[in-house]
């Protein structure tokens, strides 16, 4: 299993070089549609327009819903 601090360290907003545990952070405060955590954060708003974080976040709201209901 991946040491979570690692984990959490791990750029998925590539564009705005924004952290995976940045992000759960939102997440678990009330972001839950890649758009809310888009603006929050400004993920999604770099060059690839979200093409590359946007998939992985919102993987990361799936799973964190998952576990949560
Ligand atoms: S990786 Fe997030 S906007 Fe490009």
């Amino acid at each position: 299993m991946e040491d979570p601090v690692i984990e959490n360290l791990k750029t998925i907003c590539l564009c705005k070089n924004i952290k995976k545990g940045t992000i759960l952070k939102v997440i678990h405060g009330g972001c839950h549609s890649v758009d809310a955590v888009n603006r929050r954060l400004g993920t999604g708003s770099g060059d690839c327009k979200g093409e590359r974080c946007g998939p992985k976040i919102k993987g990361m709201i799936e799973s964190f819903l998952n576990i949560a209901s």
